[in-house]
């Protein structure tokens, strides 16, 4: 059996950058998704996984797009993929284990594919590097789950390092990616989680059409990224839509230049305004938040945080905050109590801390 330990991830600042050419800058975080994995020799991959209550699900290593949907899509895919780009293995069973809250957007998805390609890439010497690996999850969510979605997750949860934050240009093919040391927590803040758990359906295709949307507009502006847009985009876009979209991915690009900045002279409160000042871009300009995050949000400022931002895709999942450790009780205490005030289920809070990326741990 192969053990392989991978982190989920939030993203500090650069949303909905990664199809965009612009910069990101997620963090892999102390809570994992185990994947075992052991070979098999009849063309068979049973998987296990806590996430479908342990019951069993089969499919032949020739699986297709359709075949298998659900949670296990994502393992399909990856079996898939790996097999498109040459590499078909003669059978598995995997035991999957997530520590990760469900609908938490904390990037269970990409620690499953990424997780399942690195074990399956060990236990059969597939001879794949990160970015190979990275690629083949990509290509699991795009082409068999069906979300088209960039290589933010992937790349934070394989190059994560304890301690610091992964800085990942996206202009550049492939996309390169640098450590950037988060001191918060020497300076007595921690950043906390507010996993929402909302879930809107909307947002696979609202995703989709947010990419859309940004497409056309480098388009329209005859540039290859939209993140290359300088101040006169918006100016020049008829579309009141396109320019909104533009308007976040190029404030977003400055905002994450200004944060990595705020990170290195450890000026916290310039970050947490910068975080706040992103929630805002992609609640107004980008349209991806919703009411859960938005509350999420406004309860963390009202608790006394430096910053607070949605983190990931939006339409659920999970907020982020910088705050002081004593504050995070109250913060607690002040979301819920807003929650249940809307009749909304409660919410999980907890702290997180910047860890290290996949990784084989001894059995
Ligand atoms: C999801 C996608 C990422 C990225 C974010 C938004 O997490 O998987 O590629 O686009 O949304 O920043």
């Amino acid at each position: 059996m192969r053990r392989w330990d991978v982190p989920g991830r939030v993203n500090l600042i650069g949303e909905h950058l990664d199809y965009n050419g612009g910069p990101v800058l997620p963090v892999a975080i102390d809570r994992s998704v185990t994947i075992k994995a052991r070979a098999r020799d009849d063309a068979m991959v049973n998987v296990w996984s806590d996430l479908s209550g342990a019951a069993k699900v089969s499919f032949a290593t020739t699986v297709q797009p359709g075949d298998v949907d659900g949670w296990a899509s994502y393992v399909a895919g990856t079996i898939w993929s790996l097999a498109e780009r040459g590499h078909s293995i003669p059978g598995a069973d995997l035991v999957i284990e997530s520590r990760l809250p469900p609908n938490a957007g904390l990037s269970s998805s990409a620690a499953t594919t990424c997780g399942v390609a690195s074990a399956l890439d060990d236990l059969f010497g597939l001879g794949l590097d990160r970015t190979a690996v990275a690629l083949v999850a990509q290509h699991a969510e795009s082409g068999f789950v069906g979300a088209p979605v960039g290589l933010m997750d992937q790349l934070a949860v394989l190059n994560g390092t304890a301690g610091n934050a992964v800085l990942i240009d996206t202009a550049v093919t492939p996309h390169t990616t640098s450590s950037v040391a988060l001191g918060w927590e020497a300076d007595g803040l921690v950043l906390a989680v507010i996993a929402t758990g909302a879930h809107h359906s909307l947002a696979d295709g609202e995703y989709a059409a947010r990419r859309e949307e940004c497409e056309r507009a480098a388009a329209e502006l005859g540039l290859e990224w939209l993140a290359q847009a300088g101040l006169d985009a918006t100016v020049r876009l008829e579309d009141e839509t396109l320019k909104a979209r533009t308007r976040h991915v190029l404030t977003e690009t400055a905002r994450v230049r200004g944060a990595v900045n705020a990170i290195a002279r450890r000026a916290w409160p310039q970050l947490g305004t910068i975080l706040t000042a992103s929630h805002a871009s992609l609640r107004d300009d980008f349209q991806v938040s919703c009411p859960e995050l938005d509350v999420a949000v406004e309860a963390a400022l009202e608790a006394g945080a430096l910053g607070a931002r949605m983190t990931g895709a939006g339409f659920g999942g999970s907020a982020i905050a910088l705050v002081a450790p004593e504050q995070v009780q109250p913060l607690r205490e002040r979301v819920e109590a807003r929650y249940a005030a809307h009749q909304w289920s409660r919410p999980e809070v907890f702290v997180v801390h910047a860890a290290d990326g996949a990784h084989r741990v001894p059995n």
